[in-house]
């Protein structure tokens, strides 16, 4: 039976990032890691797939990441999850590879996907790429300071302006505990007319009332009180700390007492990065301090900080700031034209014989005639044509065409690599 025609299209929320765009996205990537690396942190590319419980005893059970967002799947009797974000299996990595013995401190990086069935829209998609940064084994205030000027760094080096550093302190122990009975005595008045979720929330998390989307309960949380004014003098001083060194380095951040973030794991400082223009959805960068994920997830309790830019966002905020140039991947240098067919072979070896040689070639696939030939190797942006005809091959020598100076001359096959690295330093 004949199969119906299909075609096919990359389900809802996902893309295909095609060579046109990989030139950005590799400016974006090579930002990222020289800034990291500058900073002596290294890169680390942890597994895709996590036992799903690692996510709910990290990222938290009530959250909307592990509620609703996470791509999860049974085999065997294993429930596995494509990871929502990278903290989690980065703090797993680092336990299982032994570094809280070793060498407690890590400087860790990591730009790759992740995977959140989110309702998609603008800035928003089911997999996306975060830039991952974690500082792991040292509570020094510092190192808050240090991956804050990180990310601020990341977007001035794209020529971004504009940014707010939005910071927060989610407090610890008893200073949290003590916040959370004050939200619930604030909102239980108004509890009715918040959403279902929230509603539901209230008793089982209430810090992740205050995280609600919705317009009529953010109107609704905004006289919440701050959680700041709960804090012990310990985390006041850490807090004062990270703002202190920050100023130290001319970094101007801004409290914003309601943010909460949208993860369990965090304690003491947190972080955003918005681009205010884009509203409800402004935030490129979240990040923060999670001291205890590390015991939690079965190590000591040492502590650790870091955070993801989003690249999605950021690219939408480089479009409306006129900052995405053209970013055209690079042509092969050399296109080779064979002046008739039975040079086929003649030319696949050339080709092989300059890309030894550290130089890019192609040649035509499609049986062009010589004129297409010429008139594609002049078209494709390439530097050279180099053109093997009957008579060359004879001699032994090839036609080198510089199609920048528009000049050709003939050499010999075994001159013809240095020629070409001559003419690319001219
Ligand atoms: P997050 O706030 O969930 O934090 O995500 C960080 C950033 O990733 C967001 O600010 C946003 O730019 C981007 N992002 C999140 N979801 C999506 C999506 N569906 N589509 C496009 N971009 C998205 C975390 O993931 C934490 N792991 C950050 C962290 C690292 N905290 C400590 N270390």
């Amino acid at each position: 039976m004949l199969k119906e025609r299909k075609s096919y299209k990359v389900p809802r929320g996902f893309r295909d990032l095609l060579p046109e765009n990989v030139a950005l996205w590799e400016r974006l990537e090579g930002i990222a890691s020289d800034l990291a690396r500058q900073r002596g942190f290294r890169e680390i590319r942890p597994s895709l797939l996590e036992e799903t419980d690692l996510f709910t005893r990290s990222v938290g059970e009530v959250t909307d990441i592990v509620e609703k967002e996470m791509f999860s799947f049974e085999r065997g009797k294993t429930q596995l999850s494509l990871r929502p974000e990278g903290t989690a299996g980065i703090a797993r990595a680092y336990i299982q590879a032994g570094y809280p013995k070793t060498k407690p401190v890590q400087r860790l990086f990591h730009i790759g996907p992740m995977f959140r069935y989110e309702r998609p829209q603008k800035g928003r998609e089911r997999m996306f790429t975060q830039f991952d940064v974690e500082a792991l084994g040292s509570m020094d205030p510092r190192l808050d300071a240090e991956v804050i000027q990180l990310a601020a760094r990341f977007f001035e080096e794209l020529g971004m302006t504009g940014l707010e550093i939005r910071v927060n302190s989610m407090g610890d122990g008893d200073d949290r505990d003590r916040y959370r009975e004050a939200v619930k005595d604030f909102l239980r008045p108004s509890l009715e007319e918040h959403c279902e979720l929230c509603q539901s929330r209230f008793e089982r998390n209430v810090l992740r009332v205050l995280d609600c989307k919705n317009p009529s309960c953010i109107e609704l949380h905004q006289a919440a009180p701050a959680i700041l004014d709960f804090l012990s003098p310990e985390n006041r001083e850490h807090f004062d700390e990270v703002r202190r060194m920050l100023a130290e380095v001319g970094r101007e951040t801004l409290i914003d007492s309601g943010m909460v973030r949208g993860l369990d794991y965090y304690t003491r400082t947190i972080f955003e990065v918005h681009y205010p223009a884009m509203g409800a959805r402004s935030a490129l960068c979240g990040g923060g301090r999670y001291d205890h994920l590390i015991r939690d997830l079965g190590g000591p309790d040492l502590g650790a900080v870091g955070f993801a830019i989003g690249f999605s966002g950021t690219l939408i905020a480089l479009e409306e700031l006129g900052l995405v140039g053209e970013a055209a991947p690079a042509p092969a240098e050399v296109y080779l034209v064979a002046a008739d067919g039975d040079l086929c072979a003649e030319v696949f070896g050339l080709a092989e014989h300059l890309r030894a040689s550290g130089i890019s070639a192609i040649y035509d696939v499609e049986s062009k005639s010589l004129k297409a030939q010429m008139k594609a190797a002049n078209s494709g942006g390439h530097r050279f044509a180099l053109i093997l005809g009957p008579e060359e091959l004879e001699r032994g020598s090839v036609q080198l065409k510089d199609l920048e100076a528009r000049e050709q001359e003939e050499w010999k096959r075994d001159q013809v690599v240095q020629k070409i690295l001559d003419k690319r330093g001219s």
